[in-house]
């Protein structure tokens, strides 16, 4: 294999020919010619200067269009890297089996490195940024030898929106291009975007896997050694070492999350107003009135989020339509008119397969139907995909690690008491979100929509009711802050602990999270000041169990209901009981139409259990503790007058 030192070969959609002026040249080490629709200076240039610094063997600009695609995914198919589905059972579709070394983020891998380690705050890893800088250099020097370079243009959010931004990924990584072209709106139209000098985030990603002249490629490379690495005054994210989801994927978590996070509140600190870049699915809900609502929602993995985000309503709620707009993360901008208007910065669905069926989620499943990538599923004898929960188990399958699995492999080979799973528990399907039954006709609208009510949830087995509406803005902000959940059988240690995870946000906040909680109490503030009514805040928990641990409440499309009563409270229709927390519903209040559910049942998952209540303001007291560094005084007023209701 050939390793040019100065001068890799390019192809990308159009390359500009040579001596017609459109080519671009860096003044950097290494030349470069970039097509000619790309007419960004800096672009081509940083372009260059990785390309210095990494050695690709060639260069490809991603043009995002579909004859890409399709040869990216042939060439990762005979390269070994994906299999083909029988294209009967699900039409141009794929499956890839990741290094079981790289099947998740890597959040203790990952790093906000600004330049005061108090502006990270205590719940993210921090290294100066000097010393980051200097070790990834050393890391990044020569990575993509023997490989192509991919530049990858993308827009978060729909493409002229005025909450859209732009990123271009730098990835040696074919799974990557196609994953991102599905996940974003990516492609040479937002080389139109920024023209010759707008914005863009430059995301660097390496799988850490060089070749050697000669060496032959594995199915997935990736390195042992991970860095995922943010620098939020210069708003850049370099990835090294993982090829997976959010690791890889920059435009996800790293970008519309942890550096998003940080561009909305740095707007407030120049001047503007700020904005929201939130872990939240966003729906909305139409009554048989014909009215129209929107609601965002955080939850923390594990809680049922895209089956939230894909819900139908159930029987009894005949004439009431649910859409989706999002299933991960929302963009949230105030618009002139005073309201927040949100959009999903995603194009596509990046979900956790296992337990999606058409039982729990037959909106999800029908997106899957055809041009989807599956990650670690299994495959089965006729060429199409199996995960746990998807239906019964067939008799032989391929498992997500290429070994033979029957249930009695599965048995005999147990994994944390359990038989060893077919399909990886973080196994993973990428489709385009306008594959949807649900999707919302506005869910790729410029404007966004306006947000009615944000919901916040955990998985709590006691203590915290079905539902609760917080009085007003800082009691939601209190509410969200203090969100935690139970850990789970599925995640290694002990089961049961309650996890502090502020509004979702505990892995991807990208500052301080103590500033953020301020970020929201004062946008809320200058919203109310400038005469705008602020959405509603609601905190729910859908996991309250039974003296047998068994979930009391059904779940899923019946959670319906309580959408519904919110929307009531915001029509000032329905009534509630006020508690120490805020306002429940009573169990006359719920729709009960279509559901079998008594009032002991009821008061159960509603129930405020004094003693329950006074143990959880001391582990209120603990994170606060923890977050004390810039902590607003307004939650500790708040968690005082919760004291107070509580004690009287
Ligand atoms: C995700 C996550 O993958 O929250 O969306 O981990
Ligand atoms: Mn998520």
């Amino acid at each position: 294999m050939n390793h040019p030192k100065e001068s890799p070969a390019v192809t990308g959609g159009a390359p500009a020919a040579a001596g017609q002026g459109a080519a671009r040249q860096a003044d950097q080490a290494a030349r470069i010619e970039a097509p000619d629709y790309v007419q960004h200076g800096g672009l081509i240039e940083w372009v260059a200067s990785i390309a210095a610094l990494t050695k690709p063997d060639r260069i490809h600009w991603a043009d995002g269009s579909q004859a890409e695609y399709d040869r990216l995914c042939a060439e990762m198919v005979a390269a070994g890297a994906m299999r083909k589905l029988n294209p009967t059972k699900r039409p141009n579709s794929y499956i890839a089996w990741s290094d079981p070394t790289d099947v998740a983020r890597v959040e203790d891998r990952t790093f906000i490195c600004c330049e005061r380690e108090e502006d990270a705050g205590p719940t993210n890893n921090w290294v100066e940024p000097g010393e980051m800088r200097a070790t990834l250099n050393g890391l990044f020097d020569g990575c993509m030898r023997g490989r192509t370079m991919y530049v990858i243009p993308f827009s978060m959010g729909p493409m002229g929106s005025y909450i859209a931004h732009v990123g271009v990924e730098i990835s040696d990584s074919p799974y990557v291009v196609v994953s991102m072209r599905t996940m974003t709106r990516m492609g040479r139209a937002v080389y139109d975007v920024i023209g010759e000098d707008g914005h863009f985030v430059p995301c660097v990603h390496s799988v850490g896997k060089p070749l050697a002249p000669g060496e032959k490629d594995v199915a997935w490379p990736c390195s042992p050694t991970k860095y995922i690495v943010h620098y939020p005054e210069s708003r850049e994210i370099w990835s090294y070492g993982s090829g997976y989801g959010g690791n890889a994927l920059l435009g996800k978590k790293c970008f519309a999350l942890r550096i998003a996070s940080n561009m909305g509140r740095q707007e407030v600190l120049s001047g503007g107003i700020g904005w929201l870049a939130e872990h939240m699915l966003i729906l909305a809900v139409t009554t048989p009135e014909g009215k129209k609502y929107h609601v965002a929602a955080a939850f923390p993995s594990a809680c049922g989020k895209t089956n939230f985000a894909m819900l139908i309503p159930p029987a009894g709620f005949e004439g009431w339509s649910v859409k989706t707009i999002g299933d991960d993360i929302a963009w949230i901008k105030p618009h002139t008119d005073g309201r927040l208007y949100a959009i999903n910065p995603e194009a596509g669905f990046f979900g956790v397969a296992p337990g999606t069926s058409a039982k729990t989620n037959p909106n999800c499943l029908e997106s899957l139907k055809e041009n989807a990538i599956f990650t670690n599923v299994a495959l089965t004898d006729d060429g199409d995909v199996w995960w746990e929960g998807l239906s019964e188990a067939p008799a032989h399958l391929i498992d997500w690690q290429g070994r033979e699995w029957t249930p009695e492999i599965a048995k005999a080979n147990p994994v944390n008491g359990k038989p060893r799973p077919a399909a990886h528990p973080n196994s993973r399907f990428t489709v385009a979100a306008a594959q949807c039954p649900s999707i919302d006709e506005n869910w790729d609208s410029v404007d966004g929509v306006p947000i009615d009510a944000f919901i916040f949830g955990g998985r709590r087995s006691t203590t915290v009711p079905l539902v609760t509406q917080a009085r007003d803005w800082e009691e939601g902000v209190y509410m969200a802050a203090t969100m935690g959940s139970e850990t789970t059988a599925a995640q290694a240690g002990a089961t049961g602990i309650v996890r502090r995870d502020p509004f979702a946000m505990l892995p991807f906040c990208g500052y301080n999270m103590a500033e953020y909680f301020a970020h929201w109490l004062d946008l809320g503030h200058r919203l109310q000041v400038g005469g705008a009514k602020l959405p509603a805040i609601f905190c729910v928990n859908w996991f309250r169990t039974d003296e047998n641990g068994k979930f009391v409440w059904p779940g899923f499309g019946e959670n319906m209901r309580v959408l519904a009563w919110m929307l009531g409270r915001l029509e000032g229709k329905a009534g509630g009981v006020e508690h120490v927390f805020g306002v429940t519903p009573r169990y006359e209040d719920i729709h009960w139409k279509g559901l079998e559910f008594s009032r002991a049942a009821y008061e159960r998952i509603t129930s405020i259990e004094k003693a329950a209540w006074q143990r959880e303001l001391e582990l209120h007291a603990e994170l606060f503790a923890q977050l004390a560094h810039g902590l607003p005084k307004a939650l500790e007023r708040v968690k005082g007058r919760l004291a107070e209701r509580l004690a009287a």
